[in-house]
């Protein structure tokens, strides 16, 4: 069978697996206490090196398709106190941590936009940050920037700060694509951050596209992909588009009929994939493409890639720590997530309170699945235990996917094939123990493909 009928039948619904078990699997968190024991447990371990996600909302203009927590304001003053609670909210994290040689391993600024946010404003949180905490001597740091507000003064100031990784959301290139998702964002703009960020000394310029967009063909995403990988990226991050309308208001402003059918999505997909693998690009997994000098790559073939909600990582942390609204932190043995309204995050904030709102505490049964998703997802392969036996209802895509040449079975060990690496999340999920097959739960995910 082809790649593109096989991306149609294995088209449903799944997780992207940024976390075992998955979020609509957590429950509301208001026990402060507990989340404190929880840090109190890890805080003898962090200096192995921390991974600090801060989540920064604000963006200038709303792009219609966007599924992520934003705040939309042309008013810069709300720059300011956010930066001032994330370090009241960091506060926090390092009296119940304890430990005075704290190390971080990796920091992220996410968004929302974090160029919304003057340099001097980002300065300030960073040098908050590691006010109390050391610098790993492998510490990554990176961020996220709208080619449209990243200034050279961002880039310059960043990289002076330590950040070595750029990531630029790109999304489509094309006039009428950009235009139906409020996009507007000219060429230029990408060309001039992406020599700038070159120029200054990144190491690494991520670019981040999405395939399924409305109006979107082949004809015009082959022009955008050849736009873009003339720039050479060093890493490409290809997002099937999430239409999740219950949950993003915007997108009910889209005449469905516009949105790409399955079918379609598939060959928009496979179109991405043929033109990144034939520039010299290597497949990560689970839609994320790098140039062979890149550290991801080395991690992915030394064995040592790892996962977690900002995505594949280079960087071993097996403790995330989010702030900011919506940021969602890993405990090793407790996730939670901060509360995705704003007001809210700051009320709790200025109470001296964790702004959790939604957690879970793994059991045992999870930790094992847990371990044997990141496998799956990272190696590409899992050992099943002598005793492992998969739950009734996913014998069946067990079977097909074998039977399909996506899974082999040798011994105990169950790899996936080169054409199965597409179907990397349908692999993973022969572990989740909560998918159900006709769970209402599904409508909460995207489309794996
Ligand atoms: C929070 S955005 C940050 C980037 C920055 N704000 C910008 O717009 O350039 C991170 C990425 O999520 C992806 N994304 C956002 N909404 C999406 C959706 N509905 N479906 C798929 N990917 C999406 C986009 O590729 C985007 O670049
Ligand atoms: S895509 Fe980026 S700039 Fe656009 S609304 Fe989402 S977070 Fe903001």
């Amino acid at each position: 069978m082809e790649g593109g009928q096989l991306l149609q039948r294995y088209n449903h619904a799944i997780p992207r697996y940024t976390s075992y078990p998955t979020v609509p699997q957590w429950q509301t968190w208001s026990n402060q206490d507990g989340w404190k024991e929880q840090l109190t447990a890890v805080g003898g371990t962090t200096q192995e090196g921390l991974a600090i996600y801060i989540h920064l909302p604000y963006c200038e203009h709303l792009c219609t398709y966007c599924g992520c927590n934003k705040k939309i304001t042309t008013n810069h003053r709300v720059e300011k106190p956010y930066i001032e609670r994330l370090l009241q909210e960091w506060r926090l994290y390092l009296r119940a941590l304890g430990d005075d040689r704290m190390l971080i391993r990796e920091l992220h600024l996410g968004g929302g936009t974090p160029t919304f946010f003057a340099p001097e404003q980002l300065k300030q949180l960073i040098e908050g940050i590691f006010e109390h905490a050391g610098r790993h001597p492998q510490l990554e740091m990176s961020f996220e920037g709208h080619p449209n507000n990243t200034t050279h003064e961002h880039l310059q100031v960043l990289r002076e700060m330590g950040f070595q990784r750029v990531s630029f959301g790109v999304q489509d290139l094309d006039p009428e694509v950009q235009r139906v998702i409020n996009r507007i964002q000219p060429l230029e703009n990408l060309v001039q951050v992406t020599q700038w960020s070159r120029n200054i000394g990144y190491e690494s310029v991520n670019y981040d596209l999405v395939y399924g967009l409305p109006l979107q063909t082949e004809e015009k995403l082959a022009k955008t992909l050849t736009e873009v990988i003339a720039l050479r990226p060093d890493r490409v991050a290809f997002y099937g588009y999430a239409h999740v309308p219950w949950k993003s208001r915007a997108q009910r402003l889209y005449d469905e009929s516009h949105l790409p059918t399955p079918e379609q999505r598939a060959a928009l997909y496979e179109l991405g994939r043929q033109a990144f693998l034939e520039a010299g690009y290597e497949d990560i997994g689970m839609d994320h493409f790098a140039l062979p000098q890149d550290s991801l790559l080395k991690a992915l073939h030394s064995k040592t890639l790892h996962r977690n909600f900002m995505g594949y990582t280079a960087n071993p942390s097996k403790v995330l720590i989010g702030l900011g609204v919506s940021a969602i932190s890993d405990l090793g043995a407790a996730f939670g997530q901060n509360s995705k309204e704003l007001v809210q995050w700051e009320r709790m904030v200025d109470a001296g309170q964790f702004p959790v709102e939604k957690g879970l505490l793994l059991s045992q049964e999870d930790i094992i699945r847990q371990k044997m998703i990141l496998q799956m997802s990272c190696l590409g392969e899992v050992e099943l235990p002598n005793s492992w036996t998969f739950l009734e209802h996913q014998h069946a895509l067990l079977n097909q996917m074998l039977a399909d040449e996506l899974l082999q079975l040798e011994g105990n060990r169950l790899s996936l094939t080169a054409t199965g690496k597409l179907f990397t999340r349908h692999a993973c999920s022969l572990f989740d123990a909560y998918l159900m097959p006709e769970n209402a739960l599904l409508k909460q995910f995207s489309q794996a493909v």
